[in-house]
């Protein structure tokens, strides 16, 4: 999969993914990902990209023309690619959308700076896209956390050993709690079931940990997660039983 970043930093993408799951990917020609500087399609003497706004104001507003003629360039190179605008006004990024873009055979990233990017250029972009109700200074820190989870998702990127299964919001609920060695740690102890080598028991009670987390942490996520019977017998179960904590 080919992810192209239109950016006035491109060094910035220089070491994020240098090392570990997606520096492999990278590696093995699983993923290619290009940082390219917008600078490099702007016309005139001082290759100027930004303008001031007009009606007045403060900051600066990226131009129209250099991303035109960058988006043109890049999706001849990939016809594919879909364009993604980075803007604390786009939707905001979820695991279920990583799992959609994962698909695609390339994406391209459009990072603003200043006070953004000439509304125009909302005509040639796909989509658009927020990290969360936050303003960064630049788009580049949201398409590097973008890349890194439609990366990770790409066929052959993860092995079994990260798989992306039980993943919190792989089926819309949060994950249960993992333990690791040793199985007591300054007086916690690992729960028995987890010890107990009976597979059902570890499922059922690694399920009921998911609901229970999520019930507790994003109760909203309930509403459209995939939920069984069982499931269902068990919210009903968590939520009687952490209402009657909360009573006593
Ligand atoms: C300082 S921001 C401009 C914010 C703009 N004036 C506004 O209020 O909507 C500069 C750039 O950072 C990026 N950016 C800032 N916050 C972001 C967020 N939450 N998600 C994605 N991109 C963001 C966008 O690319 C934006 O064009």
């Amino acid at each position: 999969m080919v992810f192209d970043v239109l950016t006035l930093f491109p060094g910035m993408f220089d070491s994020p993914f240098a090392d570990s799951i997606v520096g492999k990917a990278v590696d093995k020609g699983l993923v290619q990902i290009t940082a390219h500087h917008l600078r490099d399609w702007a016309q005139g003497k001082h290759k100027v990209t930004d303008d001031v706004p007009y009606g007045g104001g403060d900051g600066m507003v990226l131009k129209p023309e250099p991303v035109a003629r960058a988006l043109r360039e890049l999706r001849c190179r990939q016809p594919g690619s879909k364009v993604l605008l980075m803007t604390p006004q786009g939707q905001p990024f979820r695991q279920a959308h990583a799992r959609r873009l994962a698909q695609q055979e390339g994406l391209i990233f459009l990072c603003g700076r200043y006070e953004g990017f000439d509304e125009r250029i909302r005509t040639m972009v796909d989509e658009e896209f927020s990290l969360g109700d936050f303003v960064l200074t630049g788009g580049e820190l949201a398409a590097m956390a973008m890349i890194d989870a439609v990366a990770r998702l790409v066929p052959g990127v993860l092995g079994n050993r990260d798989s992306a299964d039980g993943d919190s919001y792989s089926d819309g609920l949060l994950e249960y709690p993992q333990y690791t060695r040793p199985a007591d740690f300054e007086g916690m102890s690992v729960p028995d079931v987890l010890l107990s080598g009976n597979h059902a028991a570890i499922a059922a009670w690694r399920r009921r940990q998911q609901i229970l987390r999520t019930w507790l942490r994003r109760p909203e996520l309930l509403e459209t997660a995939c939920l069984s019977d069982e499931d269902r017998l068990v919210l009903r179960e968590v939520q009687r039983q952490t209402g009657e904590d909360c009573a006593s």
